[in-house]
């Protein structure tokens, strides 16, 4: 497991509101990525969860009360709040907007949060005609002004039986958002195009040719890239997964789709990283009906060479700085230094198909004029990010 938040250390306020209870889920989720956690909780937080559950999930002391005792200067309030590196409140009820719109002090957590030298983010819970009541509209747009983070609401279903805009943000969307705080911006105004996930192409109209790229490792570099301040277009083949925040996507199937998709964004890209396991081959008799068994004998299916989506980039004039990976199940040295010098592109991603197709781990090992770089195994996520921070090195984007 690794620990994307080691050493970070955040303040996690909580407010009045039913979704506190989520707050509980979003500790653990900060906790196990190494985060310090200090929970600060309003009294109205106390109408709906315990100190006790956070006190045992973050492992620390909460505070509540500005007279707290247990700190030895009485001064809570700067105490924790200058430890921190960030301060959360999740939920933020209406009322506490409100309050720290209008710089109140008029409990511990507002106090912390007038008295922080660190940066604010909010995750606001309320009901819907409390988040569109004009008060509140005031409120956040005067947070907004003053550099607050405002994350979500999400639309939907509320506890009260209304639906609208008004509901927290998962504990799993809020910590991405942490993540992405603490990663360093080393490709901000940088326009960063990928391709993901399998082709697939087509036989008949029910069925076809594809693999068994899962699309996790395109999915976790878009990801890092978007966290790293890039503007990030995902060209993605038929996968399972959820886009990631702030990223555009655009859903393809076959390899000439994922070419024509890729070929009208390369111009403006700064950077293409192709990922995708894209067909080498496709049907070129592909029929138009359902191909029946009674027909008689086996059907004849003719294949014709897709075109290389990567090396058509990489031969564009001033075109994007190009990344291609090589998944090969032997001889990767010799094969991904043959690809690279083939497709003429500076950087090559290697990877052992036994290592990392279809799971959440890898192992890549990098080849670029500067020679061999093996990263030591890790999540896909990680390893998303130390290529982010080849990349940015390589193209001297940091
Ligand atoms: O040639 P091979 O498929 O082994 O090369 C893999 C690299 O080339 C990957 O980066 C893949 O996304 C890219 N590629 C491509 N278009 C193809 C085949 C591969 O962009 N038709």
């Amino acid at each position: 497991m690794t620990m994307e938040l080691n050493g970070k250390r955040v303040v996690l306020g909580i407010t009045g509101g039913i979704a506190a209870y989520k707050a509980a889920e979003l500790v653990r989720l900060l906790v196990r990525q190494g985060a310090e956690v200090q929970v600060a909780m309003t009294e109205g937080a106390g109408h709906f969860v315990t100190a006790t559950t956070f006190q045992a999930l973050s492992g620390r002391p909460v505070f509540t009360d500005q007279w707290d005792a247990r700190m030895p200067n009485a001064m809570a309030h700067i105490d924790l709040s200058r430890q921190a590196d960030l301060i959360l409140v999740a939920p933020a009820s209406a009322d506490f907007l409100a309050r720290v719109a209008h710089g109140l002090a008029d409990d511990l957590l507002a106090t912390m949060v007038l008295a922080r030298d660190c940066p604010l983010m909010v995750a606001p819970a309320m009901n819907r005609q409390m988040w569109e009541n004009p008060a509140t509209r005031r409120n956040v747009a005067q947070l907004a002004a003053d550099g607050v983070g405002i994350l979500g609401p999400a639309s939907g279903e509320q506890a009260c039986g209304e639906i609208g805009a008004g509901r927290m943000l998962e504990p799993e969307e809020l910590l991405e958002a942490v993540l992405a705080f603490f990663t360093p911006k080393l490709l901000a105004g940088k326009n960063v195009l990928l391709t993901a996930g399998p082709t697939f192409e087509a036989v008949d109209p029910v069925r076809g040719i594809t693999n068994l790229s899962s699309g996790r490792m395109g999915y976790a570099l878009a990801r890092a890239a978007q966290q790293a301040g890039a503007e990030v277009t995902l060209v993605s083949g038929p996968v399972a997964l959820a886009t990631p925040a702030g990223v555009t996507r655009v859903d393809v199937r076959s390899a000439l789709d994922m070419q024509a998709a890729v070929m009208a964004k390369a111009g403006a890209a700064d950077i293409f990283i192709a990922v995708a396991a894209v067909a080498d081959y496709r049907v070129a008799n592909a029929a138009e009906h359902k191909l029946k068994k009674d027909l008689g004998g086996v059907p004849p299916i003719e294949l014709v060479e897709n075109p290389d989506i990567l090396a058509g980039v990489a031969a564009l004039e001033n075109g994007p700085f190009c990344v291609g990976f090589a998944a090969e199940s032997q001889n990767l040295e010799a094969y991904a230094q043959a690809k690279r010098q083939k497709k003429q592109v500076p950087l090559i991603v290697g990877n052992l198909i036994q290592d990392g197709f279809g799971g959440d781990d890898n192992r890549l090992v990098l080849f670029d004029d500067n020679g061999v770089h093996p990263l030591p195994p890790a999540s896909k996520s990680v390893l998303a990010r130390q290529l982010i921070e080849h990349i940015a090195t390589l193209t001297g984007a940091n």
